[in-house]
């Protein structure tokens, strides 16, 4: 499936106890980080658990225009590195099509090339905001040849000859700003500095390390991380094993919480505090989620997660833990609808820049179908109906966003009456094998795929 592919009308439907156990694929932000490091790393990189998703075959697309040779080998990926320091200009534009994380982190990456660089995506990445990257890569010395108003794509980048090193304070909590900034030290001389006054996933510093960047974090007293990258160091390549993605289990997860009887396991979850969010916030609300097998797997923790179908208590989410649930908050607010009371999550404002505007994308989902809440500048707040009682019966508008289709395709599943998306086709950005995988647990998501309905 691709962006350009005609919308696909998809409706799920209150379901019978979801059963079984399910993988989810490999984790988004270390998939797009496996092939980008590995594409500038000297040397082979195996991938094992890659998430083949649109957005990181992007990313890999990139890389291969800028000389990596990446391909498939059996069940790894395996990629050969151009070296740090070596990428090649690309002969065309690089088109990242829905792919946030891989555009901006490929702007800091191939930001200190003395190169041109053209950055391109589809509507809903046409309309994000590119300045939080640009403007620490302006101070870097990078020329910004061309942008849409806005500092929006599509974006042509020049390198500088010799890259200035800067100390960058992160204006909001983000780790693609935070990553675009490292990426850009990589290939700068000196140490480049950025600091982090609310910490947010912390992928690139762990796994620049693992390829061999010489990269330091200290938290002070304040718990403000410095972290350090020197430039110009060697990268190696490496094995990467890609745990699988907390922000895809949210899905089956929420699913099995609120549709009566469930009972599933879903296995080799990332467990990497700065990704958790979700599942503590759902075990406040009386969500029952077990951690069967927490084991290591590559330096990062992961665990099986058995989740069963339990009755929710609306809770307050604090504005604190945004960062480790970000994409999380429409799934979020699909569990609030089925919980007794209110649901207040604050903190929000990143939401409004994300594949779509999420706050007020998940606010109409939710009025469309029964369910009562408030949106603010930055906080939802959600008024539960235990039981899903006259909820549902709408048509959700998704604006190219992968996680509205997802979040409000579980809600159907509860909900008395059905749930429809205006669009599923954009799912597989992140979750390409998401239907498939809730039908297995049961869930009654009706779908023509566009094979069947070209005939
Ligand atoms: C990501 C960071 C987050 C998140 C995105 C993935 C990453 O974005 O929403 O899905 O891999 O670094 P922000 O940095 O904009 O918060």
């Amino acid at each position: 499936m691709s962006h350009s592919s005609t919308p696909q009308k998809a409706t799920a439907r209150r379901s019978k106890a979801l059963k079984g156990t399910a993988r989810v694929p490999g984790d988004k932000s270390i998939s797009h980080r496996s092939v980008m490091f590995g594409g500038v790393a000297s040397g082979e990189t195996r991938i094992t658990g890659l998430l083949e998703g649109e957005d990181v075959m992007r990313t890999a697309e990139a890389l291969r225009a800028m000389g990596a040779t990446i391909r498939k080998a059996g069940g790894e990926w395996v990629v050969n590195g151009t070296g740090n320091g070596a990428l090649l200009e690309p002969q065309a534009p690089l088109d990242f099509g829905n792919a946030g994380t891989g555009s901006r982190l490929t702007m800091g990456l191939v930001g200190a090339y003395d190169m041109e660089t053209t950055f391109i995506g589809d509507a809903s990445l046409s309309k994000r905001p590119m300045g939080r990257v640009l403007d620490p890569l302006r101070q870097m010395g990078v020329q910004v040849l061309k942008a849409a108003p806005g500092d929006r794509m599509p974006i042509t980048l020049r390198g500088s000859r010799s890259a200035a090193p800067i100390a960058y304070r992160v204006p909001m909590a983000s780790a693609q700003v935070k990553s675009a900034v490292l990426l850009a030290g990589l290939n700068t001389p000196g140490v480049t500095t950025v600091i982090e006054p609310v910490m947010t996933r912390d992928h690139t510093e762990k796994m620049l390390k693992g390829f061999g960047a010489n990269i330091e974090v200290e938290t002070d007293r304040d718990g403000v991380r410095h972290i350090r990258i020197e430039g110009q160091g060697k990268l190696t390549g490496r094995l990467v094993a890609v745990p699988g993605d907390p922000s895809s289990a949210a899905f089956p997860l929420v699913a099995a919480l609120i549709v009566p009887g469930s009972d599933i396991t879903i296995e080799n979850v990332l467990m990497n505090p700065t990704r958790t969010g979700l599942i503590a916030t759902l075990l406040e609300m009386g969500g029952s989620i077990e951690f069967l097998n927490r084991r290591d797997a590559g330096g990062e923790e992961v665990a099986d997660l058995r989740v069963r179908s339990s009755e929710l208590k609306g809770v307050s989410v604090p504005s604190a833990r945004a960062p480790s649930m970000i994409d999380e908050y429409p799934v979020l607010a699909v569990a609030a609808s089925f919980a007794e009371g209110d649901t207040v999550m604050n903190g929000l404002e990143e939401l409004r820049v994300k594949e779509s505007d999420r706050l007020s994308a998940v606010a109409n989902g939710l009025k469309a179908n029964g369910v009562e809440c408030t949106e603010g500048r930055d906080m939802l707040s959600v008024r539960g109906r235990p039981g899903g009682k006259g909820l549902g019966g709408g048509v959700v508008e998704t604006h190219l966003d992968h996680r509205i289709a997802m979040a409000f395709l579980v809600m159907g599943l509860a909900a008395e009456k059905p749930v429809a998306i205006d669009d599923a086709t954009m799912i597989a950005t992140s979750f390409p094998e998401f239907i498939a995988l809730m039908r297995g647990l049961g869930a009654e998501i009706d779908w023509q795929a566009r094979e069947e309905v070209k005939q």
